[in-house]
């Protein structure tokens, strides 16, 4: 394990920004986590996983501390479900397609997301009718303060769209160091109801779907609409879709009747904030190297060397029009640094 300083965290972002970190280490084991945080216990820590939920505006005056705890294996199965374990930097897509391959159901509508397995609770992670709330048993976390492993059940996650009790609660007070998933070994329920799932089926002419085919189905929606970060620096949604109360919502679709939307419970309401985008002229605008996906107005993009600030800015010129057009606050879904 060594220290590295004035560490360029340029490959360690999705977004591909240039910023560097005072101090850096990568640790391998929960051993070796442990040590570091023993080690540094009064020293400012950063904690990083994949990088593919952030922007970064700034160096990072802290020791970047980059979980790289690999491996996964079955921990228990029965007649109908398998128990799966994976160490939090494995590489989420990896993982996904080694549990299809074994024909292990419940992963498959959030194939190709970015990241790592180790940050997909802190925001409950979802694509295409799925999120892994859906079939998350357990985490395991070490607590950074005193060291202590801590395990967090699906109830104590507190799991929401997008949100759980390690982006609430407890934030930045532990770091996650595996996963436990409850996947299906038979009697898969395959979800097809999101719309463009059906349409990816039918134009192979798939009927009744296996695992395999929901995730080439995800994989080629993706890539069609979504930016491959090794290509074009991104990180997936940068803002969250806004939930409205009915009642706000009904006044501001009496005035933009084609508004998009769908119902989230008795009383609220979900809007495509990629909708809002496109309708405020943004999506594929480029500002400088900064910009706006042509594909998926949802996605801000780096075309080489934004800063995090330049992006940060567009970001703000996005939420300041959409609050004027449309009255609707838009926030952001990454963690800008
Ligand atoms: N839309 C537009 N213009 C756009 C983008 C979207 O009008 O540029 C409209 C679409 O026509 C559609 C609606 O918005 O009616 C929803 O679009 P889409 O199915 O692409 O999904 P999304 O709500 O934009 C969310 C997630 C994605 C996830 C997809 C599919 C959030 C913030 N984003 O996007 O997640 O892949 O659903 O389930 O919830 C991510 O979090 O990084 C991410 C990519």
């Amino acid at each position: 394990m060594k220290i590295q300083t004035d560490f360029s965290l340029k490959n360690y972002n999705t977004f591909g920004i240039e910023a560097s970190a005072k101090q850096f280490v990568a640790v391998h084991s929960v051993a070796e986590l442990k040590t570091i945080l023993e080690e540094n216990k009064s020293n400012k820590k950063f904690i990083l996983g994949g990088g593919s939920n952030m922007l970064l505006t700034q160096d990072i005056h802290a020791l970047v501390i980059h979980i790289d705890l690999k491996g996964r294996k079955i921990i228990k199965q029965d007649n109908d479900y398998v128990w799966v374990e994976s160490q939090a930097g494995e590489n989420w897509h990896e993982f996904v397609l080694w549990t299809i391959n074994q024909n292990f159901g419940g992963l498959e509508n959030m194939s190709l997301i970015p990241g790592n397995v180790g940050t997909t609770p802190v925001q409950n992670i979802g694509a295409y009718g799925t999120e892994i709330k859906d079939t998350f048993v357990s985490c395991q976390a070490i607590k950074i303060e005193n060291q202590e492993l801590k395990t967090f059940t699906e109830d104590e996650c507190n799991f929401g769209y997008r949100e759980s009790v390690f982006k609430n609660e407890v934030k930045d007070q532990y770091i996650i160091t595996s996963v436990v998933f409850k996947l299906t070994k038979r009697n898969h329920k395959i979800n097809t109801s999101y719309g463009d799932i059906t349409t990816e089926l039918g134009k192979n002419n798939i009927v009744t779907p296996t695992l395999k085919d929901v995730s080439n189905a995800v994989i080629a929606i993706r890539q069609s609409k979504l930016p491959d970060p090794k290509e074009l620096g991104n990180s997936g949604s940068f803002f969250k879709n806004p939930i409205l109360l009915k009642t706000d919502f009904e006044k501001i679709h009496l005035q933009f009747p084609e508004m998009k939307f769908y119902d989230v419970s008795e009383t609220e309401v979900k809007v495509p904030a990629g909708w809002l985008i496109e309708q405020a002229g943004f999506k594929g605008k480029r500002f400088g190297d900064a910009g706006i996906h042509k594909n998926q107005a949802l996605v801000l993009v780096n075309y080489g060397t934004a800063t995090g600030q330049e992006i940060l800015s567009v970001s703000k010129d996005i939420q300041a029009t959409i609050y004027k057009i449309f009255g609707i606050h838009i926030e952001a879904e990454v963690n800008v640094i």
